[in-house]
């Protein structure tokens, strides 16, 4: 069997790494996206925007994978095991499922510890914070990093990969997402009219959820074992 998987923050809410949306505190309730996280925001005050993804980066570093981002794990090595495959797709700018032990990871809005100059577009590994007196390490301009995440405005990365990926698997199933941003949102719906069965895990039903042939609510580190562990073997 061929399973896709998108992953959203969600999945990391409870290694203690904020959602942007929904109940009680979140990103978006507490900041605007649009002074933080557009390309127009970056070129107006890049110091602001280096500082929100700095305490990001800062609290990563402090947090760990928990039990869903290791369900997912799991479920690769059971799939795998019966000549299937699990392809990761996910929004999250973490890299927890990496962590946790996942590999071909599609991140397709962008890591938090990498950076990309927009000067000769090097994408590089970048765990300290980031400012704007960095200097790239390939070209050597001065202030041109910035973090290497999809902002609003932008294209994803991957979609092709990720829509390929989709249309090939027997299931999708969407975890931890909100299903407000597009294009990753629209990957539900991909999936249905490829007559590919939909499942959505969330803490609770997301903006497209009647898209989705089932669904379970509850909390991720619960409900993401509980379904692989349920998976026959
Ligand atoms: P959101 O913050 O929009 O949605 C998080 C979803 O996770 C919500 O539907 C919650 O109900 C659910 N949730 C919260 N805690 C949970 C838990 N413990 N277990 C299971 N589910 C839980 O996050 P995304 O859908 O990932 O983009 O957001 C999509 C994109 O919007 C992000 O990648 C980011 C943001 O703006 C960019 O920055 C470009």
């Amino acid at each position: 069997m061929k399973v896709s998987v998108l992953t959203g923050a969600g999945i990391s809410a409870e290694s203690g790494l904020l959602t942007f949306r929904g109940e009680g505190e979140s990103l978006w309730a507490k900041f605007n996206p649009m002074e933080l996280a557009t390309p127009a925001a970056f070129k107006a005050q890049p110091e602001k925007v280096h500082e929100f993804y700095n305490l990001r980066r800062r609290l990563l570093h402090e947090v760990k994978a928990n039990a869903a981002h290791f369900a997912l794990v799991r479920l690769a090595e059971k799939l795998a095991r019966k000549g299937g495959e699990l392809n990761i797709i996910t929004q999250n700018v973490d890299d927890l499922h990496e962590r946790a032990g996942s590999s071909h990871v599609l991140h397709i809005h962008g890591e938090l510890m990498q950076v990309k100059c927009v000067a000769c577009d090097l994408v590089a590994v970048w765990t300290a914070d980031l400012g704007v007196k960095d200097r790239c390490p390939a070209c050597g301009e001065v202030g041109r990093l910035r973090p290497n995440v999809v902002w609003f405005g932008e294209m994803p990365y991957g979609m092709d990969e990720a829509s390929d990926a989709v249309t090939r698997s027997d299931l999708f199933v969407a975890i931890g997402t909100s299903g407000t941003v597009y294009p990753a949102a629209g990957l539900v719906e991909l999936a249905a009219n490829h007559g590919v069965r939909t499942y959505e895990l969330n803490l609770a039903p997301s903006e497209n959820y009647c898209v989705f042939d089932e669904a379970r609510y509850g909390l991720a580190t619960e409900i993401v074992p509980a379904w692989v562990d349920a998976l026959s073997d």
